[in-house]
């Protein structure tokens, strides 16, 4: 028997949790997970969520703030629509529990403390110390676990989204997707391919770090959703906007280790092998400059040194202070034998955040009719060219509640019920693989390409190069992927393979420097380009 609810969420990030906990007043609600359902980036959110709340802070500030982080790509009604239902969201989380630092000594013991994070005119950043999204996961997986009507199902991998195609006979042409009825997902406790039917369907799948070699990112961050979504027919949009964060902790076994950029905003300082602050150089709000500015400097940097990393200096403040503001981060460095109250910590940029993603509209609307996207797996028009540091967590909360809404209103009407004749998974033909060696090298492959190819700095010669060799991957991944039993594994190769083609082809479509893509083949800004987002289409 399939699973059948009224609403279907994939991802327990954020987006997922947060849309599900509003959704269940409305109808049922499953929701699954490729791994545990901790696992996901909002977990491992560092710095907090960005939101006015300061008596000198307003609007116009963060949205201003906003507008200027995205190089003039960002759409000024989705900045609005987030900046200004920030607060609100926030008092919801904390209403389901999260609690955030207060500050210290204030005459208001309930006054949040703020943090302050490259790009911020203004100290915004609720946080819970340097642990915010930890918190925020368990605040929302324990209110959902006190919802009954809501299911949650672990170890389910999405494989593809059920349309149109999935009724015709495989021997007609192929349709590009017009309505959602769910999803296809592999449970990997069972090997078996089981069928999940919804009348809405939310992809809350989050990010596609793992496309490159060096990511922050949890290993679920594979880009499935954008594939998935890609294949069934959504426009996908700005992928060449890849966010690379400045600072990770350079370090033979921890290279993944992101080192909050709200150390920047406490007071640390970026210096290279020599002990010179270089920021300087690059920007007038130094240290503090937005996150393209700081990872192509510290790139440059390395390139002009030779040096594998340069060196993030948080020395000159209290010790104890740093101890209580950091405490994860801290430790973390204090168990690899690094005391950052004494030594500098060795840093590099890594791929963090995916700017680009699923097209939806305000209400979190994809082009498939029944099928909804919210979270870091969307292309919202917030982000532009480059996200504001802190925007992410928000826009998933803003966007999860947008598109509750609109998702109630529509499984209510009349395009509620799921087809009857949604056929089962079919295996016919496919034969478990003694071949999967042939495959096993090709995520690194295509993860060295990119980091190589298409990371900070690109060219017209590295982008071409990078799109004949994964063009290639894909296409065997592709074959090998219609002759044999699905696994977990060959699901993510297969998108990784997929979205890192849909970032080259953006990237060689943008043919100026914005935000997060640089190329020295076109190093300026092209206004003509003014506010066009990249949209493909499969
Ligand atoms: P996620 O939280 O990533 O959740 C995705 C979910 O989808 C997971 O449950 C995953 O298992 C599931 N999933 C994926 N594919 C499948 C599939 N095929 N089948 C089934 N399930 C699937 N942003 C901020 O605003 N502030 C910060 O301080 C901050 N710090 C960060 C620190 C780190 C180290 C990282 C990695 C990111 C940080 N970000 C921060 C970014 C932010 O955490 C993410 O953008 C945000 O959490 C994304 O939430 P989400 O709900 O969209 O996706
Ligand atoms: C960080 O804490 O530096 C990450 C914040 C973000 O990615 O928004």
């Amino acid at each position: 028997m399939p699973y059948t609810s009224d609403f279907l969420i994939i991802g327990t990030g954020i987006a997922g949790l947060s849309f599900a906990l509003k959704a269940a007043e409305f109808g049922t609600v499953s929701v699954i997970t490729k791994k545990n359902h901790t696992e996901s980036n909002t977990n491992y959110a560092q710095g907090g969520i960005a939101s006015v709340t300061a008596p000198d802070d307003a609007f116009k500030f963060h949205i201003e703030d906003t507008l200027s982080a995205g190089a003039g790509l960002c759409h000024p009604e989705a900045v609005d629509l987030v900046v200004r239902n920030g607060p609100q969201r926030i008092g919801e989380l904390m209403a389901w529990g999260a609690e955030f630092t207060k500050e210290k000594g204030s005459d208001d013991a309930a006054t949040l403390s703020l943090g302050r994070e490259g790009g911020h005119s203004r100290n915004r950043i609720v946080h819970a110390a340097d642990l915010t999204g930890r918190e925020i996961e368990r605040a929302l997986i324990e209110t959902v676990q006190q919802t009954p009507r809501i299911r949650v199902l672990e170890h389910h991998v999405a494989i593809d989204l059920i349309t149109e195609h999935h009724l015709r006979d495989k021997a007609q042409e192929r349709v590009p997707g017009t309505h959602c009825w769910g999803v296809y997902a592999l449970n990997t406790k069972t090997g078996k391919v089981e069928k999940m039917l919804a009348s809405a369907t939310l992809l809350a799948t989050g990010g596609a770090g793992h496309v490159y070699q060096h990511t922050t990112n949890p290993a679920i961050a594979t880009g499935d959703g954008i594939a998935m979504a890609y294949r069934a027919g959504a426009a996908v949009a700005n992928l060449e906007f890849m966010q690379f964060h400045p600072t990770t902790l350079y370090h033979p076994t921890a290279r993944s280790f992101l080192i909050t950029e709200a150390i920047r905003g406490y007071g640390g300082v970026l210096k290279d092998h020599n002990g010179r602050p270089f920021m300087i150089d690059y920007h007038e709000l130094e240290d503090l400059a937005p996150r393209d500015v700081v990872a192509r400097a510290i790139d440059r940097e390395m390139k002009k040194s030779g040096h594998p990393c340069v060196y993030l200096d948080v020395t000159a403040k209290v010790a104890a202070e740093t101890r209580e503001h950091f405490p994860n981060i801290y430790a973390k460095c204090l168990s690899l034998g690094l005391d950052i109250t004494e030594n500098h910590i060795p840093v590099v940029p890594a791929a963090h955040y995916m700017c680009g993603g699923v097209v939806t509209d305000l209400d979190g609307c994809t082009g498939i009719e029944g099928l909804y996207a919210c979270g870091e797996v969307t292309c919202t028009g917030l982000h532009g060219a480059n996200r504001l540091a802190s925007n992410s967590l928000l826009e998933g909360l803003v966007f999860s509640h947008q598109a509750v809404q609109h998702a109630s209103q529509f499984i209510a009407g009349r395009s509620r019920s799921v087809p009857p004749d949604v056929p089962d998974w079919n295996e016919d033909g496919t034969f478990d693989s003694e071949e999967w060696v042939l495959m096993a090298h090709d995520r690194s492959e295509i993860q060295t390409l990119m980091w190589d190819y298409v990371g900070i700095v690109r060219s017209n010669a590295r982008l071409a190069r990078a799109q004949r060799r994964v063009k290639m991957i894909a296409e065997e991944i592709e074959a090998f992927y219609k002759k044999t039993v699905v696994t977990p594994d060959l699901i993510e190769l297969r998108n990784i393979a997929t979205v890192a083609a849909l970032i080259i082809d953006s990237a060689q479509m943008r043919k100026e420097s914005r935000g997060l893509h640089y190329t020295t083949d076109f190093p300026e800004k092209d206004l003509a380009l003014g506010k066009q987002d990249t949209v493909l289409r499969n």
